[in-house]
């Protein structure tokens, strides 16, 4: 797909995204690095592409009719997919997203006109109004309610072997040593990860987890720790979900936030890529990888969302200060003395 398409509707953009070798991020690595820049689909995130699979295929095989009402429970990606699809096919839109969700995301989706659930991100999961319980009870209550279920409808991982795993082979021209992304359903990387090993069985999977979801340890030993509260948004889990094939992942590491949003503030001044924080993940993985590996090994990374939805975290020196992830003297340009005083007047009391 070229940069010349002219679309019948909004939808038909998804996909056929770029890759682009990442440089100065990587100091001193002799070998190949490439992030493919999701944030460049339609509605800004590698989500639109399940939510056009799956809604395209409720729509075919009759789950979802006209006049219906899509449920989901979103970080805020999935659901912005799901409000452009509802608005192409004439859908009203349920979604579940948690309060802690990034400012910028929730007023997308208002102005998209979704009704936003809003529920306590630090509610366990078996509780009834759970982000993770609370959809499915509304799409069981809302008659012509399609609920996709993202996190355990494997039509996810379809979504993602059908095209993203083809576009990253062809735009790799099939030569991949690793594959590293993050896993927040899994969708992504598991969908990715069966097409790449397919094409060729030597292609490994580094899966980038994040400290306090319980999917490491389930990879590592088959158990079920307890979760922990964490701030990177579309990485990790409370519970172990259907979609993750944990069997298609080489290794997995666990990143801390702090270490992701750093590396998400080091891309976008590296590299000019302004994305979110789950890249920054990403990144890091890459960067974990990248210091065993020598000249010659090509890696290919994806980058999920764009950083322009979290400015007034992940690009905001004060929420970052304030959550202990920059010291209280960094400030955003050590150039710009008045940076402080900006901050300080910025921040809430
Ligand atoms: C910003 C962001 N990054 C990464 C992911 C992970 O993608 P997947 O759900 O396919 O594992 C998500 C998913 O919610 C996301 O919103």
């Amino acid at each position: 797909m070229g940069g010349e398409r002219v679309c019948e509707r909004l939808s038909e953009a998804v996909g056929g995204t770029p890759m682009v070798r990442l440089g100065r991020s990587l100091p001193g690595f002799a070998g190949e690095a490439y992030a493919k820049l999701e944030f460049l689909n339609p509605m800004g995130s590698v989500k639109d592409r399940l939510a056009r699979h799956l809604v395209e295929r409720a729509l075919a095989d009759g789950r979802l009719a006209p006049g219906g009402t899509l449920v989901e429970a979103s970080s805020g990606n999935t659901a912005m997919g799901l409000a452009m699809m509802a608005i192409e096919h004439g859908l009203a839109c349920v979604l579940v997203v948690r309060r802690q969700t990034s400012p910028e995301k929730l007023a997308a989706l208002r102005a998209l006109g979704v009704e936003l659930v809003l529920v306590d991100g630090d509610l366990p999961p078996e509780h009834p109004e759970s982000y993770n319980r609370k959809a499915r009870a509304l799409a069981a209550a809302i008659p012509g309610a399609f609920f996709p279920d993202q996190h355990n409808n494997r039509e996810n991982n379809q979504a993602h072997y059908a095209t993203t795993g083809p576009e990253i082979w062809r735009q790799m021209a099939g030569r991949i040593d690793w594959f590293v992304a993050g896993i927040g359903t899994g969708g992504t990387i598991s969908g990715v990860a069966r097409y790449l090993k397919e094409r060729d069985p030597r292609v490994r999977v580094l899966a980038i987890d994040i400290e306090g979801s319980v999917f490491t340890e389930y990879w590592k030993t088959g158990r079920h720790g307890p979760p922990r509260r964490y701030r990177v948004e579309g990485l990790g889990d409370e519970e172990v979900i259907a979609c993750p094939e944990f069997e298609l992942f080489d290794e997995m590491l666990q990143v801390s936030d702090r270490d992701a949003f750093l590396a998400t503030r080091e891309l976008a001044r590296c590299e000019a890529i302004f994305a979110g924080g789950s890249s920054g993940a990403a990144l890091w993985g890459v960067r974990e990888l990248a210091r065993d590996l020598g000249a010659g090994a090509r890696i290919a990374t994806l980058f999920s969302d764009s950083g322009a939805r979290y400015l007034s975290t992940i690009f905001d020196d004060a929420w970052m200060r304030r959550h202990g992830y920059l010291e209280p003297a960094d400030a955003a340009d050590p150039a710009d003395p008045g940076a402080a005083t900006l901050d300080a007047r910025a921040a809430p009391a």
